[in-house]
C-alpha cells in the first residue's frame, strides 16, 4: 500500500534554503513543504516481461491503480476519441515491440483493466509533461543532474515510484516513473550516466494519436522508451549522447544527459528524426551549468514562463563553488522552477549512484 504521510517522519524532509539564496533572492524562495519519498520497487529483467512488474501490486493498491488510470485517461483523452481508438489500439497491439508488449500485457492482467487502456495510458503520459532539468559541474569537476517533473494531474503524485531494474541480482539501472508506465523520463546508469527528458513544445491529443501510429507502424520509439533502452545498453556518456541524438523517436523532446567526468553534460534538442542541437557544458568558458525547460535554449521562452530565468538566476547566485546535490535541490525548490503542478524532484550524479534521490511534492510549490 502506498504511504503518503505529510507529518514528521523518516520519509519526510523540509528543506531549508541556504543562507546565500535567502539573501540574494528574497521573495523567490518557495514556502517549505513536506516532501515525501515515493515507494521503491525492484524489477528483475531476468523475469519474463509479463511477470516482472508483479511487485507493483505489493506496493500499490490495485483498485487505486485502476481508478487512477481511468482518471488520467479521462482527463487526457476525450471520451469519443477513447471509444474510437480502442478497437484500433487493439488491432495495433501486435506491433508493440518487446519487452514493452509483454510488460504492458502483464500490467493489464494484474490491474484487471483492459489491454487497450493500459496501452493508451502509456501514450497519454507522452504529452503535457512540463519540466525543468539542470546539469551542472562544480569546481572539482563533479557533475550533478536534477529535474522537476511537472504534470497537470495531481493523481500522479500518488503513482510516482522509484524503480530499480536488476540483472543477475545486480542493479543494471534505475529511474523514476509512474505505476503502470513502462518508459522512463528520469534515470541513471550507475557510474556511467544520468538522463532526463523534458517535453519540447506543446502537444495536443491529436498529436498523441499521430504518435501512437508513428510508434507502431513506423517503428519509432516513444521518447521514454528510448531513455530506458539507452540506460540498458549504452556503455558510457558519449554512447548515451549518440543514441539519444540519433535514434528516431515519435516526437520532439529535450534529453538532458550527465556523465561521470568533468565536461560530461549536454542538452540534446531532438526532432523526430535526429538532433536539432546539442548544447554541451562548457565550464572553461563559464558554461558550468545548463538549464532546460520546455523551449529551445537559443530562443527566449514565452513571456509568461519564468522558470528558465529563475533557475539561471538561482544558479548564478549559488555559484560553481557551492553547487552540490543539496544546493541543486534548493534551486529546484524555488518558485516558479517548482510550481503548482510539480509532481516530483530528482537529484542524481552518475559518479555517486547511491545518491539518487527522488522526492514527491504533495502540494507542488506556491509563491510566497
Ligand atoms: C494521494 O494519497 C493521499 C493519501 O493516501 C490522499 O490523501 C490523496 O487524496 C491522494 N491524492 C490523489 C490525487 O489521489
Ligand atoms: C532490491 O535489490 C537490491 C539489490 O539486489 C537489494 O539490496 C534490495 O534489498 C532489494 N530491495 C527490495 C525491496 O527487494
Ligand atoms: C547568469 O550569469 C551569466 C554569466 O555571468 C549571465 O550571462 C546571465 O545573464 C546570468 N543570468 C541571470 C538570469 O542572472
Amino acid at each position: 500500500m502506498r504511504v503518503c504521510r505529510c507529518g514528521p517522519g523518516g520519509m519526510v524532509r523540509a528543506p531549508v534554503p541556504p543562507l546565500l539564496l535567502l539573501l540574494l533572492l528574497p521573495g523567490l524562495v518557495a514556502r517549505c513543504r513536506a516532501e515525501v519519498a515515493p515507494p521503491s520497487l525492484n524489477i528483475s529483467l531476468d523475469e519474463a516481461p509479463e511477470e516482472r512488474w508483479l511487485p507493483l501490486t505489493r506496493v500499490f493498491d490495485v483498485d487505486f491503480l485502476r481508478r487512477a488510470a481511468a482518471q488520467v485517461i479521462d482527463t487526457t483523452v476525450p471520451k469519443w476519441v477513447h471509444q474510437a481508438v480502442t478497437p484500433i489500439v487493439m488491432a495495433l497491439e501486435k506491433y508493440v515491440p518487446q519487452p514493452y508488449a509483454g510488460e504492458i500485457r502483464g500490467m493489464a492482467s494484474y490491474f484487471g483493466g483492459s489491454l487497450s487502456d493500459i496501452i493508451i495510458l502509456n501514450f497519454a503520459y507522452e504529452i503535457s509533461a512540463f519540466c525543468t532539468s539542470i546539469i551542472a559541474q562544480d569546481k572539482n569537476g563533479h557533475v550533478y543532474h536534477g529535474r522537476n517533473l511537472d504534470y497537470p494531474h495531481p493523481v500522479l503524485r500518488n503513482l510516482t515510484v522509484n524503480v530499480v531494474f536488476l540483472k543477475n541480482g545486480e542493479v543494471a539501472y534505475r529511474g523514476t516513473s509512474f505505476a503502470g508506465y513502462v518508459g522512463l523520463w528520469t534515470g541513471q546508469s550507475p557510474n556511467k550516466f544520468t538522463v532526463s527528458g523534458d517535453q519540447r513544445g506543446s502537444e495536443h491529443w491529436w498529436n498523441w494519436w499521430k504518435n501512437l501510429i508513428s510508434a507502431f507502424l513506423f517503428r519509432r520509439s516513444p521518447v521514454s522508451w528510448l531513455v530506458r533502452e539507452t540506460l540498458e545498453e549504452a556503455e558510457n556518456f558519449q554512447d548515451a549522447v549518440m543514441r539519444l541524438s540519433k535514434i528516431p523517436i515519435i516526437t520532439g523532446v529535450y534529453y538532458i544527459v550527465g556523465g561521470v567526468r568533468a565536461g560530461e553534460g549536454a542538452v540534446i534538442t531532438r526532432d523526430r528524426a535526429g538532433p536539432a542541437d546539442i548544447w554541451p557544458l562548457d565550464p572553461v568558458n563559464g558554461g558550468w551549468y545548463r538549464v532546460e525547460t520546455n523551449f529551445d535554449h537559443w530562443l527566449p521562452p514565452p513571456a509568461r514562463d519564468h522558470r528558465r530565468e529563475a533557475a539561471n538566476k538561482a544558479l548564478n547566485a549559488t555559484g560553481q563553488d557551492h553547487i552540490n546535490m543539496e544546493t541543486l535541490y534548493q534551486v529546484l525548490s524555488l518558485y516558479p522552477v517548482c510550481n503548482g503542478i510539480t509532481v516530483y524532484t530528482t537529484t542524481m550524479s552518475a559518479a555517486g549512484p547511491e545518491k539518487y534521490n527522488t522526492l514527491v511534492r504533495p502540494q507542488g510549490c506556491q509563491p510566497n
